[in-house]
Formats: structure tokens, C-alpha cells, sequence
């Protein structure tokens, strides 16, 4: 006897930034955060637990390479399913006894900044749930996984709380409109290096919250307004205000890792040259036409609208002649699929 669950789950791109922790351990952050998920099936991880009683030890294999299970976050979001499993008497002793191997595969560059660590714990975290047929807010559980992660679990534009509670309960991400809100918002993912990159999230925020007075000011006086407006603008479908919005956080955060001491900077000189394509392209029009965002790493998200797909292709095309383009369609939600042999 074995069981089989699949699941994916594709990435999410923060229009609000996530950036310091209040809470190592927890992964509680600093400020609230916004992103919007992609399309599955374009930037996805997927993933496949199987259990069976003849597993002599948990595995894991990502991208068809055998990792180590001992890895401090991966066994926290399973000892967590299991422990509801056990509160909750989904599943029998025997079946809570059994290992698991879990398969998980990405079909975009692993840590270059493309949150891929988000769409692979929250698609793990799916899986499991379903695996272990637990009934809770599975993005906290995300959230232990990689903090980011928490907001992969839901499609669409989604908030997470950042919560004021000591031990997390209220840490907890919540869609703010589903996928299909805004139809015309389409990603173009501009991949300028597929490369690990050199200072991780968790080392960047711990250097900035240990050294950064711009990262206080940005938790105290900019995050809770930008929160509120982006929310508006997401609502009231307002492109230009919700470019700006997006340009801005994603600059202000690249300025606290400079603020940071000593500084780490993600982006290349291929990334600036794209600001300044995307800010010399919307002046052209008197109009914010597009917006970037970059994570930890050089990669570019442009956001836009469809009308604009074809011409803002062709000038990232003219900048950057032997470039190739992932178009991204549309914002959607997890997939799961279960199996029983
Ligand atoms: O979840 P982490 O530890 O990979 O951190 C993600 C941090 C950023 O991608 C830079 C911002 C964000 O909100 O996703």
C-alpha cells in the first residue's frame, strides 16, 4: 500500500516587500507584505509525496536530485502536519508512522531571486495537507517553510499579516482579490542571471534589520500607508498608482540592502539599464505604462497591462537584441491532485 499526492503551486512576485524578520525561528516579519501569484503551470513548482511503509528514512529530491532531509525548515513543516494530523485524527497511527519521499521539481531557475523557495514550500506544504487530510490555515505552516511562502498558497493579489502575536497565530496570509479580479494585469519575467545568488534572504534581512536605520523608517513610516494604497489601487483596478506603488518598494528595498552595512546589492547593471528603459518608455507616454519590481536577485518582473504586451516586448527586444521572454498569462491558484495505490 502506498499513497501518492501531487500538488503545485506557482510563484508569487511581492509588490510589497518582505524584508526582516522580528522572529528567526518563526519567520515572523517586520512589515506586512503584497504579492500577486502567477499563472500555474508558468513558474510553478511541483510537487509529489509518496508514502509507503517500506521508506527506510524520509528523502527528498528536488529538480531530480537527491537533497538532504535534514534540513531544519523542511522538518518543521512536516513535524507540523503531522502533529494537526494527530490532534485532528485524520489519519490512523500506522499511516502518521510510515516516511515519505518527496519529489519536487521547478520549471524556472532555483534561488536567482524568483521566489522559488516560495512556490516549492507552499506546493509542499499543499501536498502534505492534502497527504495527511489536515483542516487549517496552511499558509502559517508555508510560512515556517520560507517566509514568502505563506502567500503562494492562495492565487490572486494576497496580503500577509505580518501579526503583532508572539508565537505567530496571527502571522498569516489572506487573498485580497482572487485571480480572475483583474484580467488584463499580465508579468513579463525578464531572466538577467539564473545563477544562485550570492547573499540569501535570510542573511540580507538579518544584516538590514541588524544595521539598516532605513529599514525602521520603511517598517514605521512607509509600509502601513503603501499597504493601504496598494490595496486600493489593486481594487480599484488603478494601473498607474499601482506602478508607482510597486516601482517605489521595490527601489526602497533595494536601497536598504545598500543602507545595510557592510552593503550586498542584487541588482546588475542589465537590471538598472531596465529601470531606466521602463522610466524613459512611461515618460515617452506621460503615463505609467509599466512597472518593475526586482527580488533578491537581478531578475526583473515587469508588470503591465495585455494592450501594452506587444509593444513593451518589442523595445525590451530593440534594448536587449538577444534576449528571449517568458510571457506570463493571468494570476491563478494551487493545483492539487491525490492519487491511491
Ligand atoms: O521568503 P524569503 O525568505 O525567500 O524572502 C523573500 C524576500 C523578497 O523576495 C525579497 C521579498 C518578498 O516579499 O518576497
Amino acid at each position: 500500500m502506498s499513497v501518492i499526492v501531487t500538488a503545485t503551486a506557482s510563484v508569487n512576485i511581492a509588490v510589497i516587500k518582505y524584508w526582516g524578520k522580528r522572529d528567526e525561528e518563526l519567520i515572523l516579519p517586520l512589515n506586512d507584505s503584497i504579492s500577486a501569484t502567477l499563472d500555474t503551470n508558468v513558474m510553478c513548482a511541483r510537487t509529489s509525496v509518496c508514502a509507503r511503509p517500506d521508506i527506510q528514512k524520509n528523502e527528498i529530491y528536488l529538480n531530480g536530485i537527491k537533497n538532504s532531509f535534514d534540513n531544519k525548515r523542511l522538518q518543521t513543516c512536516l513535524k507540523k502536519i503531522k502533529a494537526i494530523a494527530t490532534l485532528q485524527k485524520t489519519v490512523d497511527e500506522e499511516f502518521l508512522s510510515w516516511n515519505v519521499r518527496i519529489c519536487s521539481e521547478n520549471n524556472f531557475p532555483t534561488a536567482a531571486g524568483l521566489a522559488s523557495s516560495a512556490a516549492g514550500y507552499a506546493c509542499l506544504v499543499t501536498a502534505l495537507a492534502k497527504l495527511y487530510k489536515i483542516q487549517t490555515d496552511i499558509s502559517q505552516i508555508a510560512r515556517l517553510g520560507s517566509g514568502s511562502a505563506c502567500r503562494s498558497v492562495f492565487g490572486g493579489f494576497v496580503r500577509w499579516h505580518a501579526g503583532v502575536k508572539c508565537d505567530g497565530s496571527d502571522s498569516t496570509a489572506a487573498q485580497i482579490v482572487q485571480s480572475t479580479h483583474w484580467p488584463e494585469m499580465r508579468v513579463l519575467v525578464l531572466v538577467v542571471a539564473d545563477k544562485e545568488k550570492h547573499t540569501s534572504s535570510s542573511i540580507g534581512m538579518k544584516k538590514s534589520s541588524e544595521t539598516s536605520e532605513l529599514l525602521k523608517y520603511r517598517v514605521e513610516h512607509c509600509v502601513p500607508r503603501r499597504v493601504d494604497e496598494m490595496i486600493n489601487a489593486i481594487k480599484k483596478k488603478d494601473f498607474p498608482r499601482f506602478a508607482e506603488l510597486t516601482m517605489k518598494d521595490s527601489n526602497q528595498f533595494h536601497a536598504i540592502c545598500l543602507d545595510s552595512y557592510p552593503p550586498f546589492h542584487y541588482l546588475t547593471d542589465v537590471s538598472y539599464k531596465i529601470i531606466d528603459v521602463v522610466h524613459k518608455y512611461n515618460e515617452m507616454y506621460r503615463e505609467t505604462k509599466v512597472a518593475y519590481t526586482f527580488d533578491a536577485g537581478p531578475n526583473a518582473c515587469l508588470f503591465l497591462l495585455e494592450e501594452n504586451v506587444p509593444e513593451v516586448l518589442g523595445v525590451i527586444k530593440y534594448v536587449f537584441p538577444s534576449s528571449n521572454t517568458d510571457y506570463v498569462r493571468g494570476l491563478d491558484v494551487p493545483e492539487e491532485e491525490e492519487h491511491t495505490f
